[in-house]
């Protein structure tokens, strides 16, 4: 069974987390390529590699907007309500909401001065992801860890 509940099934939970990894190696792969590949050689094969991970990433970004969907009604709006790993939820919503934004921006720029200072602004959101998201998880288990503990039990 696939459960997308309160607490997520092993499908969901594998599901997002693929997701989420595609997306954040898709985004830091551009980035070190970036470093690597000769700005004034276009015949650097470096480039295209460059390319087809932004591609990718676009792609991995639409799956993770639809799955944070798929969290908001069960997963994100239960667990608040039941006031369970708030704060970090909360960071971690914030967080995703800003890359999508700042995502949307960086396909439609408000104005084309500001596209630079928005990539800067979406690379930086995006390794706050990377760093929050196994927080989230540890936060996860740790909570998972004291809810199961004989003393708590009622
Ligand atoms: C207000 C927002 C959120 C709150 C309050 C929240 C709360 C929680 C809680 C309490 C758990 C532990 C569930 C349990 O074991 O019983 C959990 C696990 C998890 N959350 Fe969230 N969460 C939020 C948003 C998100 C978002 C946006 C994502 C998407 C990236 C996400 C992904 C996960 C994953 C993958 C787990 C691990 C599931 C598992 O170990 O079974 N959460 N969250
Ligand atoms: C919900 C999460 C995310 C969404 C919706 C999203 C969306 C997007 C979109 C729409 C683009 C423009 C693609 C293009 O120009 O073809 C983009 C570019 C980019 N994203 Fe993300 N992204 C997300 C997460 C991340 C993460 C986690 C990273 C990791 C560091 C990241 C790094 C980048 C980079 C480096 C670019 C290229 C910037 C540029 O063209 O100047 N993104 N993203």
């Amino acid at each position: 069974m696939n459960s997308w509940g309160v607490r997520l099934s092993p499908f969901a939970r594998n599901t997002v987390l693929i997701c989420s990894l595609v997306v954040i190696a898709s985004g830091m792969a551009w980035m070190v390529l970036g470093w690597q590949a000769d700005e004034q050689d276009y015949t650097d094969p470096l480039h295209t590699l460059r390319h087809r991970m932004l591609v990718l990433h676009g792609i991995a970004a639409y799956v993770m907007v639809w799955m944070v969907g798929r969290l908001s009604n069960l997963h994100q709006q239960g667990n608040w309500r039941a006031h369970r790993n708030r704060g970090n939820g909360l960071l971690l919503t914030a967080v995703l909401a800003l890359l999508a934004i700042s995502g949307l921006c960086l396909y439609y720029p408000p104005h084309e001065d500001w596209r630079e200072s928005i990539s800067q602004w979406h690379q930086g959101l995006g390794i706050a992801l990377a760093l929050l998201l196994p927080f989230h998880l540890l936060a996860a288990s740790t909570l998972r860890r004291l809810r199961n503990h004989p003393d708590n039990a009622r």
